[in-house]
């Protein structure tokens, strides 16, 4: 098992405090930004029966702003007995298993939650907060980054507004709804009762929420700050577009000036001080040119952000009116894309083939709410793969998973939900491009995925050049594709896209290629191979696919078939393989008792399958050589066993308890195969590599003795929010991992840290990821299981302790930064 060891990247905000009053009592200088999760109060409401939704829907509280009796809304409403929750939340991966037969609840983990649920799919949040009188003024914004979904919002008993879609940021100026002097309650009603998708998509307010402030006149608060790069030689010339937004009741001037740090904020250029008269009121139309001013900076051989050396500058821009100041930084990398039709993808000028993996959001333990080091340790452990590109299947991430592909230096094709150009999903789309241009992760925008109803016909094309003009005009300097699962079709999305999309129907690539040559092509979704990790035969009753790269789906392909191709077309860009870590939902080819998918290369939990070594061996030029399966076959002797070998390695020689099995030449992108008659003992690869010998065992094992635990890293931060992931298996007597333990193990924490969510890459566990407090357990599944901890607001270290019957425990020290404490 990997010990993983780097440490959570910080990643600035724009200016973060916890209070908006400077203690001189003045009111604060600069844009402010209040992280908004701790200390909801929270209650499941109820989808038909009003009297068990807090008689939302019977009574009139649409008549008259401000009235909100006999609800849960009213602010004196009593939320005592509410459970208290932190953001991000989701409410759904602590409910349990329903196996009722409908494909959608299937396709979504057999969680029950949907409309079939009606009691389990309504949520309602409540939260309380003061401002000063000092902070009047200023004006106030409160975002969510993503709430699952139809989410209303109300503030001191008047509606705010809501948001369809359950994955776009959402922003509400409250500013006039404020009670300064005195509490202010904000409550959320989310309606989960319809699907997005066809996989788990979780529900409740799954990601952050942020209070936000800043002075009447200020940049726009979507896309207020547009900063693009073009280099040519050793300079690089760094537009800064400031859309700046007068909320003042009159007429305003202001002047703008901007700047560029390094890494360690060391100021590399500045830009003349700009003037602007605004005339009243100006409106957040996104497309506006009121107010528009643009820098132009020039950096001379710059730090390129390279996937490598993912090197990051600071852009400020202060905007002052009236003796107010606005400031907004923000982190962007001075990169260059290119898209060659005839040579693909060129990452600063050099080529860079795709070597990418769709994922969902979710993860074991904690559903779709991911504490931001999970995105950090999900986006490494797919680097350590070699994994250069991600795509946001199928929907607009959380803002934290782009600042951690920023921060390590992975390519982000960024998805929308819906090919769809109306009013709430163009909508959707326009504010993903506004919110997301910045990071220099994203190389490429997807317009949408396997749009059947729409895709080959005029209906599909109207939209698409639609959804295409807008991208245009809000992000000049990137193109977009969409994922297309035809193969050499051409009418319809086809023929307007930019860059043509395959998703699988690779046999139509040549085909479509030598009929559209000047379309540059990329696979925005290849592979599908299915596999449970450690299972190496098919299990129908448990619903488990052998641990090979053999089985895919009849639309799909194998790794190998894929990439085979993928690597013998310089005009094919690369593509991204379904998945990179397995998802609850799509229990694809099982059906109950199997709740989460097979697809991915690693499971729930981040474990790889053997899959992942082929993947290891083609995409890095680290030595690799994996031996597949273990050789634990106990009750077996005598028994035909395939043995796998992954590698890039020359040739192998495969040896059984120091007799040769044969030797044989690995082919280019393949993998090699030998049948083996089980005999307990060892079965040892010895490979040749450039004259270099590498060296890999599987050996027969004794039972469970010990308990190990592999810490993600050292030191939890005293935030209350991050996180650190321990990975727990078992040694027999000889210390030697067990690969097939099964054992129940118990999970607890001392004061300082707190357990969130617990798994084992089990497609088929109905075991809780939530336990009660005292009550924290989850089964190895072969040899396997994770715990994630997350910070308290103590500022102690912690003790992590697994026991488990007739096995030896283990204890692990969290050491706690008091420096981070609220
Ligand atoms: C694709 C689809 C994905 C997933 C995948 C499974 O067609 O875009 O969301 O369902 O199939 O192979």
């Amino acid at each position: 098992m990997r010990a993983i060891g780097f440490h959570r990247i910080l990643v600035p905000v724009l200016v973060i405090t916890s209070t908006f009053t400077k203690t001189d009592g003045q009111p604060p200088i600069g844009r402010q930004r209040m992280n908004f999760d701790k200390d909801w109060k929270f209650h499941l409401g109820h989808v038909t029966d009003p009297h068990r939704d807090f008689n939302y829907s019977i009574a009139n509280i649409l008549a008259k702003t401000g009235d909100a009796a006999n609800t849960c809304i009213r602010m004196d409403f009593d939320d005592r007995a509410w459970q208290t929750v932190q953001l991000p939340h989701d409410w759904a991966v602590a409910l349990p298993f329903a196996n009722v037969n409908n494909d959608d609840v299937g396709a979504h983990g057999f969680h029950a939650v949907g409309a079939l649920f009606p009691e389990n799919s309504i949520g309602w949040y409540r939260k309380t907060f003061t401002l000063g009188h000092v902070d009047s003024g200023r004006r106030f914004v409160l975002r969510f980054d993503g709430i699952f979904r139809d989410s209303k919002v109300w503030i001191n008993n008047c509606y705010l507004g809501g948001r369809f879609s359950g994955y776009g940021s959402a922003a509400y100026d409250i500013t006039d709804f404020i009670h300064f002097g005195s509490k202010n309650t904000v409550v959320v009603r989310v309606d989960a009762s319809q699907y997005e998708g066809w996989f788990y998509e979780g529900a409740g307010i799954y990601r952050h929420a942020w209070l936000e402030s800043f002075p009447n006149v200020h940049a726009a608060e979507l896309g207020g700050v547009f900063v693009h790069t073009v280099t040519t030689g050793d300079q690089t010339a760094v537009t800064l577009e400031t859309r700046v937004v007068n909320q003042e009741i009159r007429a305003a001037d202001a002047t703008v000036s901007a700047y560029i740090t390094d890494r360690d904020g060391k100021t590399i250029a500045q830009g003349p001080q700009q003037s602007l008269s605004l005339g009243r009121g100006r409106d957040e139309v996104a497309t506006g040119k009121d107010g528009l001013v643009t820098f132009s900076l020039n950096v001379a051989h710059a730090r390129l952000w390279s996937l490598d050396a993912p090197y990051l500058y600071r852009a400020v821009v202060l905007v002052r009116s009236g003796g107010a100041v606005d400031s907004v930084k923000l982190r962007f990398g001075i990169r260059t894309i290119t898209v060659d039709k005839d040579k693909g993808l060129f990452v600063n000028g050099r080529p860079v083939k795709v070597h990418g993996v769709c994922c969902h959001q979710d993860h074991a333990g904690v559903g779709s709410a991911l504490p931001d080091y999970l995105q950090y340790y999900r986006i490494q452990l797919l680097k350590e793969m070699g994994v250069n590109a991600y795509r946001t299947s199928h929907n607009p991430p959380t803002p934290e998973l782009l600042d951690a592909c920023d921060s390590l230096g992975m390519l982000v094709l960024d998805e929308t939900r819906l090919l769809n150009s109306g009013p709430e999903y163009g909508g959707e789309f326009e504010r993903l491009i506004l919110r997301d241009r910045n990071h220099p992760s994203v190389f490429m925008w997807s317009i949408g995925n396997e749009e059947w109803m729409i895709q080959e016909w005029n209906l599909g094309k109207r939209i698409a050049q639609t959804q295409i003009l807008r991208q245009q005009e809000l992000d000049p300097t990137r193109t977009c594709t969409y994922a297309a699962n035809v193969g050499n079709v051409w009418t319809g999305v086809n023929e307007v896209i930019p860059v043509r999309g395959f998703n699988y129907n690779l046999g139509g690539l040549d085909a479509y290629r030598a009929a559209h040559p000047d379309q540059p092509v990329i696979g925005t979704e290849v592979a599908s191979t299915v596999s449970t990790r450690g299972i190496y035969e098919k299990d129908t009753v448990n619903a488990y696919v052998p641990d090979y790269d053999s089985v895919a789906p009849d639309w799909a392909s194998t790794a190998e078939y894929w990439w085979r191709i993928a690597a013998a077309r310089d005009w094919f860009m690369g593509g991204f393989a379904w998945t990179g870590f397995d998802y609850r939902g799509e229990p694809t080819p099982f059906s109950w008792p199997d709740i989460n998918s097979h697809f991915g290369i690693m499971d729930m939990c981040g474990f790889p399958k053997t899959v992942y070594y082929y993947y290891q061996s083609w995409w890095t030029d680290k030595d690799v050589l994996h031996i597949a399966p273990n050789w634990n076959w106990k009750g077996k002797p005598g028994a035909p066993v395939p043995v796998w070998v992954n590698t890039n390695a020359d040739n192998v020689e495969l040896f059984l308890n120091g007799k040769s099995l044969g030797k044989k030449e690995m082919p280019r992108n393949g993998h090699l195969e030998w049948m083996v008659n089980y005999v307990p003992g060892k079965l040892e690869a010895v490979a040749y590599k450039n004259g270099r010998k590498l060296t890999a065992m599987v050996e027969t094992t004794g039972n469970p003795y010990s308990i190990l635990i592999h810490p993600s890293k050292e030191k939890l931060e005293g935030d209350g929010e991050d996180a650190m992931v321990f990975n727990v298996s078992v040694v027999d007597r000889q210390g030697r991992e067990v690969p097939d333990a099964q054992d129940l193990l118990h999970f607890s924490v001392s004061e300082g840290a707190r357990i969130i969510g617990v798994g084992n890459g089990n497609p088929s566990s109905h075991e809780p990821d939530k336990c009660a407090d005292g009550g924290w357990q989850r089964h190895l599944f072969n040899g396997r299981c994770q715990v994630i901890v997350q910070s308290d607001r103590h500022t102690t270290n912690s003790t992590f302790t697994v026991t488990g019957q007739g096995l030896q425990p283990a204890q692990g020290m969290v050491s706690i930064d008091p420096a981070k404490d609220q």
